[in-house]
């Protein structure tokens, strides 16, 4: 291990070099007309693996944009571990907010600034600079490793749930390690032992059957877009109570000791309110602000059309609109089982004159690993003696549903080692990572095969 560490040490700058060659393919999985560059991405992945000397290094066909596999398992008797990332990013835009171009990335205040920096490209990658140390160094790794990294996490078809669901055998494991999560602050290294889950759908509202003068109809029909606020508006009360019917049955309260818990690790809220530019925090009554993120559902619109938007006025009523949302899933929320209870909500409160239409898009199940998990104390443990104090415990509002197909299929703990911060600005412009973390997430993952490997079977 120390020769690995030192190994890692020496080819710093390599590693940065490799890590923007990778950056600089625009594996954007939402967008069609770059599904070729995602299957560079992939390529570029496998390559790499092959010759760092992991075994069976492939591209593999997943239906929708491929994903990666390799292995090394030489281990007898100890435990397998899947290490899981995603070489899709999420595309660039608004690219004007960007302070130097997205996919051309640069090294500037000690982050290194590009889409995919931290989601996730230079967080796996951590991974297999990792395993190149052990290999060049020790010629094995302590434990038996498989590698998995997909194309569309960030959007796409989704296909990749099906492959794992397809390829129990292959990807058997003990623990899935991942690197996709971030640290509460610079100075709080952080696990995280639970996900949210979502549900996200779009809901079309169509209304007569052509765009009216609205001075010669305009109160004789409904409006599609009036009737869109008022549908947007009935999913929650002013509390910020979620009013979809049915919802609540499924929600695990969250007890006294977890609510204690989260205070213990929860920013002060002002704080974070001033970090976001807004006059306060806000969400659901009763819930302190961490509460809402780990531990609630909550309920979001992420973007609204029809009509029209253009410069000065056009007096119209739109012929149709939508809108596209999405509630993050708590235990024992299922997607699409508050899919069909959405759906039955627009129903019911759709206004009369109107029509409306809900599509599910796409979801993911929540998860929860057990905090005293023998691979969460291992990984506390590598972090604890990388960084210099024993991370927090922490849950994450965000989804990697990916991650409860693995606990399904593999029966595997999903073990999220992030390097991250909150800070990076992930999905948004000028997305970094902070170079130290990229550097300390090497040396960290060398330790983690290490702790893991004794973890008994
Ligand atoms: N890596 C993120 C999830 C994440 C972000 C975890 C920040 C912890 C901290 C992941 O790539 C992501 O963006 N997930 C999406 C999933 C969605 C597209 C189904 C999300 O949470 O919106
Ligand atoms: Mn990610
Ligand atoms: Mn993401």
């Amino acid at each position: 291990m120390d020769k690995a560490l030192a190994y890692a040490a020496r080819h710093r700058d390599r590693f940065l070099a490799d890590l923007i060659e990778l950056l600089k393919i625009q594996s954007v999985s939402a967008d069609p007309a770059r599904a070729g560059e995602v299957r560079r991405a992939a390529q570029w992945t496998a390559d790499f693996l092959a010759r760092i000397g992991m075994e069976h290094a492939a591209v593999v066909e997943t239906g929708g944009h491929p994903a990666v596999y390799a292995d090394w398992l030489h281990a007898p008797g100890k435990p397998t571990i899947l290490v899981y990332g995603h070489h899709d990013v999420q595309p660039e835009d608004p690219v004007d907010k960007w302070t130097t171009p997205p996919f051309d990335p640069v090294v500037r205040d000690g982050y290194l600034w590009g889409r995919g920096t931290s989601d996730d490209k230079g967080q796996y990658m951590t991974h297999l600079f990792a395993l190149e140390s052990l290999l060049a160094t020790d010629g094995a790794l302590p434990c038996n490793v498989k590698v998995f990294i997909e194309g569309e996490e960030e959007g796409g078809k989704g296909m990749t749930h099906d492959f794992v669901r397809d390829h129990a055998d292959l990807l058997a494991c003990d623990a899935v390690a991942v690197s996709d999560t971030s640290w509460m602050s610079p100075t709080r290294p952080s696990i995280v032992y639970a996900l949210r889950g979502i549900c996200y759908l779009e809901v079309k509202v169509r209304g007569p059957n052509r765009d009216l003068h609205s001075g010669m109809f305009g109160g004789m029909v409904q409006n599609p877009l009036n009737a869109i606020g008022k549908l947007i508006a009935s999913f929650q009360d002013a509390d910020g109570r979620i009013q979809v019917a049915g919802l609540f049955d499924d929600v695990l309260p969250l007890t006294e000791a977890e609510r204690a818990e989260f205070a213990s690790v929860q920013e002060p809220e002002d704080a974070v309110a001033a970090d976001l530019g807004v006059p306060a925090l806000w969400g659901e009554a009763g819930f302190t602000a961490v509460e809402r993120n780990w531990g609630r559902p909550s309920f979001d619109v992420h973007g609204l059309w029809g009509g029209f938007t253009g410069a000065g006025s056009k007096t119209v009523i739109a012929a149709e609109g939508g809108f596209k949302i999405s509630f993050r899933l708590v235990p024992n929320l299922s997607p699409e089982k508050v899919a069909k209870l959405v759906a039955a909500h627009v129903q019911k409160h759709c206004p009369p004159g109107v029509v409306a239409e809900t599509t599910y898009l796409h979801g993911g199940t929540p998860v929860m690993v057990p905090a005293d998990s023998p691979f969460i104390q291992a990984a506390a443990q590598a972090f604890q003696d990388t960084f210099g104090q024993r991370p927090a415990l922490v849950r994450e509002g965000a989804s990697i549903p990916i991650t409860a197909v693995f606990q399904e299929a593999l029966h595997a703990p999903a073990i999220l080692v992030g390097y991250g911060l909150n800070s990076d600005d992930i999905h948004s412009p000028d997305e970094k990572f902070k170079v130290a973390h990229f550097f300390g997430g090497i040396d960290c993952n060398v330790r983690l095969y290490d702790a893991f490997a004794k973890v008994p079977r």
